[in-house]
């Protein structure tokens, strides 16, 4: 077993290694989360802020693969609450999945429930966040799943200790407000007011003079960390570097992946990478950045977020270090950055990577497919109180209300009951669901720039009849799945994220423009495909996914961009029970909160 070396870092800075029941018999891992509202201070501001345990970000989960987590969440805010286990498999747990209003109705304040659920059949990083509106700006954490061996399967580079890096969003605004404006078309000043590093938002910002703290990462000489990230922000995809040093990525999504070295890491909100670093520049102070990137005008933009930490070597005050020019008062060195329009690099940085088949804990590609989907992420306009017309198209006069859909269809979560109850009872128990169609309405040039809407006005008639619904698609159990995402210019030219629950998914392929099976099915990766629970779809461009529908339960699927979610980018994906009790999911846990039925605003 390696040392743990927690006590070299200050606070979250990094966790031990492999500790806990490494080697040894299935654990369980128990935490007590207490949501409650705390004043946190930045920018001169105290901001209540809804947080676990008193934490920003939350208290990490570490277990080792096999292990069983139970967390009692006790709520003690204002505020309904669940905690989505982002990434976990949960095999035949769905009902620990923590989807408000699809796996369960959420858990009312002063109330509490207990989510119990095994990691077992992945390793890696992942993260737990909230899933009711978007406080999970600040009720998030990451969650490390260490191998059972004891040791990882990149032979020569076993890590001294694991660093978590969180990327997040430090906000000012009231976040229900914010949630309110995005499902009702979302509005352009809603924006973080900073880029966070592990809760810190970093020396370039500053109020009136009082310059923010770094996250400062303590290393020593030849040491090999690993750089655990989680993209946990609202909004934005980041680029993340580190001067003077390069990284070797090594897991995607809590699954190994082939090695891949760069100096830059893409990552898209809801993503997961483990990166390797050794520390082998000259003893020194480096900067550590994260920047969030956004798509060129004419898209509307938001402000430039950066957000740095330092990695500082134990021994910089030695000779060497002052020949270097490290404590000669000069600043660290900072990393070259990506243009913050720069859209390529993360294209690259996604499509370079690739699974790693051989390894034992990881499935095997299928190739028959059973069910195809081809969905279309954009978006078009409903009219107010479901009427079926209303003044569209922009200007003062217009009434109808934007929303995001997936082929047309803006998803409205039900109220009565959670999806996964309603599945469970039969029959739907009377919530009105209705089947996600399997293709658009309609084909145009879904990647036409022309169609990015700049402003009031544009012209999408031809293409936005959309509609409210609670939507579902139905997979027999067992089936292989294959999805074409496709991104349209109508929301703005966003790339998209698209999260799938208790399901990996292989990636395939991606593109830039239209997807056309004729040109794009022979560029399948079918030898070593990337393994995902969130796949970035790029800007403009598609992707195709495939899984085996084989976890019985009701799992959202939707993109990670909060407002895109929001507004309605989501479906769910419904897998049938099998043949036997392995196969079949299990009653509800007695504790399973109960709906409480909400006044309609
Ligand atoms: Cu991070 Cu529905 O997920």
């Amino acid at each position: 077993m390696l040392p743990i070396a927690a006590a070299l870092f200050s606070f979250y800075a990094a966790v031990a290694l492999l500790g806990g029941s490494a080697g040894g018999q299935a654990a369980v891992v128990e935490h007590t989360f207490v949501v409650k509202q705390v004043y946190i201070r930045h920018l001169c501001n105290d901001t209540l802020a809804t947080v676990v345990n008193g934490q920003f970000p939350g208290p990490p989960v570490e277990a080792t693969e096999g292990d069983t987590v139970i967390v009692h969440l006790v709520n003690e805010s204002p505020f309904e609450i669940t905690i989505h286990w982002h990434g976990v498999k949960q095999r035949l747990t769905c009902w620990a999945d923590g989807a408000g209003m699809v796996t369960q109705c959420p858990i009312q304040p002063n109330s509490t429930f207990t989510y119990r659920f095994k990691v077992d059949g992945q390793e890696g990083t992942l993260w737990w966040h909230s899933h009711v509106s978007i406080l999970r700006a600040t009720l998030h954490g990451i969650i490390i799943i260490r191998p059972k061996s004891g040791s990882y399967p990149f032979q020569n580079h076993q890590p001294h200790v694991d660093v978590p890096i969180i990327i997040g969003e430090w906000w000012q605004r009231d976040l229900m407000k914010v949630d309110k404006n995005f499902s009702n078309g979302g509005s352009f000043s809603d924006n973080p007011a900073g880029a966070t590093i592990n809760g810190k938002l970093g020396d370039l910002y500053n109020c009136s003079g009082v310059v923010e703290d770094n996250f400062v990462l303590n290393v020593e000489q030849g040491k090999t960390y690993m750089l655990r990230l989680v993209n946990a922000a609202l909004f934005s995809e980041y680029y993340f570097k580190v001067a003077g040093h390069k990284f070797t990525v090594v897991g995607a999504d809590a699954n190994y992946i082939t090695p891949y070295t760069t100096d830059v890491v893409a990552i898209a909100p809801g993503e997961t990478f483990d990166v390797l670093m050794v520390a082998d520049a000259p003893p020194c102070r480096y900067y550590m950045a994260a920047l969030a990137n956004q798509p060129p005008a004419p898209d509307p933009q938001i402000p430039v977020f950066v957000s740095r930490g330092i990695v500082q070597y134990a021994n910089d005050d030695t000779t060497g270090a002052a020949a270097s020019g490290c404590r000669d008062g000069r600043p660290p060195p900072m990393p070259e950055m990506p243009d913050q329009h720069d859209t390529t690099t993360t294209f690259h940085f996604h499509g370079n990577l690739s699974g790693l088949p051989t390894h034992p804990l990881l499935p095997q590609l299928r190739g028959r497919v059973d069910d195809r989907l081809f969905i279309s992420l954009g978006k078009g306009t409903i009219c107010p109180g479901d009427r079926p017309s209303c003044r569209r198209g922009g200007g003062d006069e217009a009434e109808a209300i934007e929303v995001a859909y997936m082929n047309n269809v803006s998803f409205r979560l039900p109220e009565r009951m959670s999806m996964l109850e309603a599945r469970q009872y039969g029959g739907n128990a009377g919530l009105a669901v209705q089947e996600l169609p399997a293709r658009p309405p309609s084909v145009f040039n879904f990647t036409d720039p022309a169609l990015i809407p700049v402003g009031p006005g544009v012209p999408l008639e031809k293409i936005e009849a959309t509609r409210k619904a609670t939507t579902v698609r139905r997979f027999a159990h067992n089936a292989t799945v294959e999805v074409v995402f496709q991104s349209t210019a109508t929301m703005q030219s966003d790339s998209n994220p698209m999260h799938l629950h208790g399901h990996d998914f292989f990636v395939l392929a991606q593109g830039h423009g239209n997807y056309d099976p004729a040109k794009h099915v022979r560029t399948y990766n079918l030898v070593d495909p990337l393994l995902k629970n969130t796949v970035q779809v790029p800007r403009l461009g598609w992707a195709v996914v495939r899984f085996v529908a084989d976890n019985p339960g009701a799992w959202f699927m939707h993109c990670h961009f909060e407002f895109h979610i929001a507004m309605g980018m989501a479906t769910v994906f419904e897998v049938a029970n099998g043949a036997t009790p392995d196969d079949t999911l299990p009653p509800p846990p007695p504790d399973l909160p109960k709906c409480i039925p909400h006044k309609k605003e």
